[in-house]
């Protein structure tokens, strides 16, 4: 797929099919992540693939909207530590995620959580090590054709701030 039409036609997936997804397209979704670039390479992300049923229901209960990742095929927190803008590495990490998997039609959904701390205790993380997001994965309950629209189109359709309040030329 386009790159651009990957990233304006890719929408947060609220309910997941339930198909699993193929272990090699599981591969690509984790590579994208590992090979994303991150401030002085540090790369300072873990991506944690929670398979447990037992701990992925406990992981549902500590996020937002438990019913997302107890829908998903996959489930991935990203857990950060040590120093420089841990965050935004992390960002790129996800978004490279999110959208190698929108380019084989697999939907997903970042969801954050009210206590981190709660989470990095129920993931054992290391000490100063703590989860930034846990990402879902998974076909989505209603098809999405990226091809349904064109760039411009999926655009107008987006609900998101107008283009001038957004960009200004200094
Ligand atoms: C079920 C669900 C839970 C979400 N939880 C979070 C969250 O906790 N933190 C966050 O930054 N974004 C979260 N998001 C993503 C934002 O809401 C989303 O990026 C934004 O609303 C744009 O959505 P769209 O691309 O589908 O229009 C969540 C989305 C969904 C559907």
């Amino acid at each position: 797929m386009d790159t651009f039409l990957a990233v304006v036609s890719k929408r947060e997936v609220r309910e997941y099919a339930g198909r699993p997804i193929p272990a090699d397209a599981e591969q690509r979704i984790l590579e994208a992540g590992r090979i994303s670039g991150s401030s002085q390479n540090r790369q300072p992300w873990r991506f944690l693939v929670v398979e447990s049923p037992s701990l992925r229901a406990r992981l549902a209960d500590a996020v937002y909207v438990p019913a997302n990742v107890r829908g998903g095929a996959l489930v991935v927190v990203i857990a950060v530590g040590g120093r420089g803008p841990t965050a935004f590495d992390a960002g790129r990490a996800a978004q490279n995620m999110m959208l190698t998997a929108w380019n084989e039609q697999i939907g997903s959904c970042p969801n954050g959580m009210p206590d981190p701390d709660a989470v990095a205790r129920l993931l054992d993380l290391e000490d100063g090590e703590r989860p930034v997001v846990v990402l879902t994965f998974g076909y989505p309950a209603r098809t999405r054709d990226p091809q349904r629209h064109a760039a411009l189109e999926w655009i107008e359709r987006a609900n998101r701030k107008p283009f001038d309040e957004v960009v200004q030329q200094l």
